[in-house]
């Protein structure tokens, strides 16, 4: 089963109403429905806050402001990791960020809460907030380690040196603007008490963090709450943690010992759930004639909350891509009175490689030296940095693969040179990698007396093929056809994990998957083969074969089902693990990282410079693929993505307010089926044997490393005009276009 391309097991419940997701549950007892009143200024602190009319208004049973909400655990930075920690809401009259919540109304209908929430009036001392990136960008501090444990800075040979000798210097600033999570399921909850425990339905990422997070802030034992959910409609990092809506809704249902609902509207995700933050990079190239590279240097400059330091990990992929001897990288964080930065799709490389893949055409442009095969002569032998052997790379061949596919030899060598009619056309392309992380996952496999296999685990399954992937590795662990397997996620009495995020949850869950499967067929094993009513008996349990259901040594098989009759009556069962990273030595052996290279070609029309991607290909290389169904369609989603970081994402701040102006779907634009044309990827065939038993790696966010730069890369070759500041508006490419004949 592994390796094809199963549909979704989950596909017919989506497309026929029946998945059901939190906001959809209902109780016994009509659930009562909370909406969060937020702060109409960026900085300062209420001075009055009057929520009579709110409280009388028809249906309203509660108006909660910090006046009087419940005490709460404070977030606590010894907790390792930030989506476990508490998240504290309506502490105190202080604003720190544009629509902060400083109310929650809970009526019986939502249309009743949400008139009620209209009455709730605020008076704010509004204060001066820092909001501008550019004015304090220089104002920067270092923090103490950038996400996922990567160093701050890193320093390789003797940069300044190297770069100042070397016979072409690129030394260029490149901005990314403010981007977020857009999930079609708004993040939300219905949390119902009962007795003294709360079965919290809530869309999220990691079931163990949204169970830590709200135990530690609503100060109640953990083992008193139960996290459902079966079905997540998209978190792309912003539902990593729980957020206002969860912890509003719990503490209101706790009080109020009745069922609430809450959910943010797609304003208020704008605001409550993170976004990536800002960033300004400076990427500085020197290199031969020969196209080598001498001295490699990222600074990155981002955004951060000042009171929830977010240190998005953006050079790091940097230290491995390319060979060099003279290397710098380097982080830096501005404090804005702005949303807390968050993990969006690809943290690090996502922005990173817009940045040092733009900078590298800009490098074989200066050489006049193929941008394909410019990469190809700086590919390192080891990591660059760390000198550890790759685990398994195959960046060259996805770069020759993904030109031969393309046609890339068609690439007009010179900008601005190829025209069809009013378009311009152009060729870019662009080199993708992404960190392969480990994370913790524990899978319990029961097989029961009947033959059929249970597959429990916490995981989650965020439109990402969960269900159907462990489908495959279990009916290909225990030789089960795979309408024998059952799947059961997303519910906190299951065994932890790390959940869906960081492209982990496919390896972490399946590698997990796989053990437990192996633990049973070893105890069914044991129990076949010393069984005298066996045919199995005294055979060699080490020459066993399960398929179809049966045991097969030699010329001898018993099917599953009388073996378990006979000997186990209840089922058997055992428990799989997946350690986490810093506990597995080949992940300090070994530089473990996914890799691609992408290939776009744009037409920009030579009097409007808008731009049009025509066709675009992605090649790449994850060890070995499970499914390469939903393989595809998340890389094709990645990429996609790498088209609005390209041309479209941003949201806009305003610098008086603190406000993201376009915060609606309407004006944060983003792209849509009309914006894609053809869109294909392809994987390697391979097979990663550090990364974990199975061979496997994550793919979901590398889809979008390197895309936006391809794009990027293709309308410089279509235009001459080489654009810094993404996303790539018409306005900036205008100004540039060359003079044509009309
Ligand atoms: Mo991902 S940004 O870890 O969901």
């Amino acid at each position: 089963m592994i390796g094809q391309p199963l549909d979704r097991i989950d596909g017919p419940l989506k497309v026929t109403g029946q998945a059901i997701y939190a906001y959809e549950h209902w109780e016994p007892g009509q659930p009562l429905y909370g909406v969060i009143v937020g702060a109409t200024v960026g900085k300062g602190r209420i001075t009055r806050i009057d929520t009579d009319s709110a409280e009388h208004a028809p249906g309203v049973r509660m108006v909660m402001t910090h006046r009087n909400a419940p005490e709460q655990g404070a977030r606590d930075e010894s907790v390792p990791m930030e989506y476990w920690r508490a998240q504290p809401v309506l502490t105190s009259p202080d604003i720190h960020y544009h629509g902060e919540p400083v109310a929650l109304v809970v009526a019986e209908t939502l249309e009743q809460a949400r008139a009620a929430a209209a009455l709730v009036h605020v008076e704010y001392a509004a204060g001066r907030g820092r909001f501008d990136f550019a004015a304090y960008e220089d104002e920067a501090y270092a923090p103490k380690e950038a996400n996922g444990g990567f160093p701050t800075d890193t320093e390789v040979g003797d940069f300044d040196t190297g770069f100042s000798t070397a016979d072409v210097r690129i030394d260029q600033r490149y901005t990314t603007p403010y981007e977020l999570s857009m999930p079609m399921e708004l993040h939300a909850c219905l949390v119902q008490p009962r007795g003294e425990d709360l079965i919290v339905y809530v869309s999220c990422q990691i079931v163990d963090a949204a169970l830590a997070s709200i135990a530690s802030t609503l100060r109640i034992d953990p083992a008193r709450i139960y996290i459902i959910t079966p079905f997540v409609g998209g978190g792309f990092g912003s539902k990593l943690g729980i957020h206002a809506e969860t912890i509003l809704a719990a503490i209101a249902a706790r009080a109020l010992r009745e069922p609430v609902k809450v959910a943010l509207t797609r304003q208020q995700i704008f605001q409550l759930v993170g976004m990536r933050p800002t960033s300004s990079q400076r990427v500085r190239l020197g290199a031969g004639r020969d196209g080598r590279l001498v001295a490699v240097a990222h600074d990155v400059t981002m955004a951060t909350n000042p009171d929830i330091e977010f240190a998005e990990q953006t050079a790091a992929t940097t230290r491995s891509l390319y060979a060099a001897p003279h290397r710098l990288t380097t982080h830096r964080l501005t404090p804005l009175d702005l949303p807390r930065g968050a993990d969006v799709r690809a943290p690090g490389e996502a922005p990173g490689l817009l940045a040092v893949e733009s900078a590298m055409d800009e490098l074989a442009d200066a050489l006049g030296i193929d941008p394909v095969e410019l990469r190809i002569r700086n590919e390192p032998a080891v990591d660059p940095e760390s000198g550890v052997p790759f685990s398994d790379r195959h960046l060259v061949e996805c770069l020759r693969e993904g030109a031969r596919r393309f046609g890339w030899e068609h690439r007009p060598t010179t900008p601005a040179s190829m025209r069809e009619g009013r378009w311009l056309v152009g060729y870019g392309m662009a080199a993708a990698i992404r960190k392969h992380f480990q994370g913790q996952a524990t899978v319990r496999v029961r097989l029961e007396a009947d033959g059929t296999a249970v597959v429990q685990t916490d995981m989650t399954d965020i439109g990402t093929g969960t269900y159907t992937i462990l489908t495959q590795v279990a009916a290909d662990g225990l030789g089960l056809p795979p309408e024998r397997v059952r799947i059961e996620l997303g519910r906190s009495e299951l065994p932890t994990s790390w959940g869906s995020g960081g492209s982990w949850g496919a390896a972490n869950s399946s590698t997990a998957t796989h053990r437990a499967c192996v633990a049973v067929r070893e105890k069914l094993l044991v129990t076949a083969c010393g069984d005298t009513g066996s045919p199995l008996h005294g055979l060699d349990p080490a020459e066993a074969v399960f398929a179809e259901g049966s045991v097969r040594i030699g010329g001898a098989d018993e099917a599953l089902s009388e073996i378990l009759a006979r000997n186990h009556p209840d089922g058997v069962q055992a428990e799989g693990e997946t350690r986490f990273m810093g506990d597995d030595p080949n992940y300090a052996a070994y530089s473990i990282h996914t890799y691609g290279a992408h290939f776009a070609e744009v037409g920009v029309d030579a009097d409007t410079a808008e731009i049009r991607l025509r066709r675009m290909l992605g090649v790449f290389s994850v060890g070995r693929v499970l499914n390469p169904k939903t393989t595809r369609s998340q890389l094709i989603g990645g990429m996609i993505w790498g088209v609005g970081a390209a041309l479209q994402e941003e949201a806009v701040v305003d610098l008086r307010s603190g406000a993201f102006v376009n915060r609606d779907l309407a004006q944060y634009l983003m792209p849509v089926h009309a914006d894609i044309p053809d869109v294909d990827a392809v994987v390697l065939d391979g097979y990663d044997d550090k990364a974990n038993v199975l061979g496997m790696k994550g793919v979901g966010e590398l889809g979008i490393c390197g895309a936006g730069p391809a794009i990027a890369n293709a309308v410089f070759n279509a235009t001459g005009v080489r654009v810094r500041d993404f996303p790539i508006t018409l306005e900036k490419v205008l100004p540039g276009l060359p003079l044509m004949d009309t």
